[in-house]
């Protein structure tokens, strides 16, 4: 079934955004690799990888439409960061502006009647609520942490909690 160009292009530019959020990402676990916090690490990591699944729906999507995407290049990431709790906060505000971006989508997407893409983008929104108030708990726990000791233990519970495959929530 064929889409309007208007949505066509703002879910390709959602693809961008989401591989956005799997590079930034990619940069946290790096900062918390280079920290000797491994748990943390493969936490971002997984996340990292989550959002790259993200941006093969939204792929897949236009795909099976006849859409031909174009891409753009992906700026580089930081990976320095004050601490821990800098870290989470920024992931916090980056999956906030996640929900931005696709709440502007279902904007379009709305206004086109491009009622078919729908059911996609509410999948998205309620991933957007769980990812949320993931790392606002997480930010929680890290700000709670108040030794080395803490932090240590909070690495190890959060590498017990990433799942081996990333895109567990898929
Ligand atoms: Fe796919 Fe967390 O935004």
């Amino acid at each position: 079934m064929r889409i309007s160009e208007k949505v066509a292009e703002v879910i390709n530019q959602q693809i961008h955004h989401e591989l956005t959020a799997s590079y930034t990402y990619l940069g946290m676990a790096a900062y918390f690799d280079a920290e000797g916090l491994g748990g943390f690490a493969n936490w971002f990591r997984s996340h990292s990888e989550e959002e790259n699944a993200h941006a093969m729906r939204l792929y897949e999507y236009l795909a099976a439409r006849g859409v031909k995407m174009g891409f753009q290049a992906l700026e580089a990431p930081k990976t320095d960061y004050e601490s821990a709790v800098d870290v989470v906060k920024a992931a916090l505000a980056h999956e906030q502006k996640v929900t931005d971006q696709i709440k502007a989508m279902f904007d379009v997407v709305m206004d086109a009647r491009e009622y078919t893409a729908q059911p996609m983008l509410h999948w998205f929104l309620n991933e957007q609520i769980e990812e949320e108030e993931l790392f606002s708990s997480v930010l929680d726990q890290v700000e709670a942490a108040t030794s080395r000791f803490d932090l240590l233990q909070l690495d190890k519970e959060l590498g017990q909690r990433a799942p081996s495959s990333g895109a567990s929530e898929e």
